[in-house]
């Protein structure tokens, strides 16, 4: 099953065109999570408890695991993410937090390390930036140190059209390049 994890927001999002485009490649049906209609609970005192309490007694099966259960058995995730403030928007990061579950998408060694329990192999990351200042760091490269150190997933891609925003780009043909190099990745 491929697991497409969608944080774009607009109708027009061009991180959306190169996310189907690239679905459209790997050619087996997908499944969506459109970040945006996901109401997540908020993180706070009482969550954390009920959720180390259901670890503790091993309860993996309670439905407010579900999206971790379906995270950790996935064979490709696509994750499609507009470039925002530097990294990405926060429905991104309040899935991870919701996905993160001891005992479902990864563990620790007894020497703290983390391993990971997911079964995918292989995890790309798509976005697109408006500007051409886009350090990989706090977007792509951290959801990289997760997918290889948290979830166990080696394989990481990032396809990404940068500059689509400054003005007088040729809008048309950077996403042409970056659509050209997903078919023919
Ligand atoms: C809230 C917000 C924050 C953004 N932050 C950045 C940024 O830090 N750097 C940048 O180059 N572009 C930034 N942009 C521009 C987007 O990265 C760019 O328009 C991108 O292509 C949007 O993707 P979409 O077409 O999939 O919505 C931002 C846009 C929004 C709406």
């Amino acid at each position: 099953m491929v697991l497409f994890v969608n944080s774009c927001v607009r109708d027009e999002s061009r991180t959306g065109k190169l996310a189907w485009a690239l679905l459209e490649k790997i050619g087996d049906d997908y499944t969506e999570i459109r970040l945006e209609e996901v109401s997540f609970p908020k993180t706070d005192e009482n969550f954390l408890k009920k959720r180390d309490s259901l670890i503790a007694s091993g309860c993996f099966d309670d439905d407010s695991f579900s999206l971790a259960r379906q995270f950790a058995s996935a064979d490709t995730i696509v994750i499609a993410a507009p470039y925002w403030d530097l990294s990405f928007p926060a429905s991104l990061k309040q899935y991870i937090e919701h996905i993160n579950v001891l005992g479902i998408t990864f563990e620790y060694t007894a020497e703290g390390m983390p391993h990971g329990l997911c079964k995918a192999e292989k995890l790309y990351y798509i976005m697109t930036a408006g500007g051409s200042y886009v350090p990989d760091e706090f977007g792509f490269m951290y959801i990289k140190a997760l997918a290889q150190n948290f979830y166990g997933i080696g394989d990481v891609e990032l396809i990404k059209a940068t500059g689509l925003d400054i003005v007088g780009a040729d809008v048309e043909s950077i996403m042409n390049k970056a659509l050209a190099d997903i078919s023919s990745g």
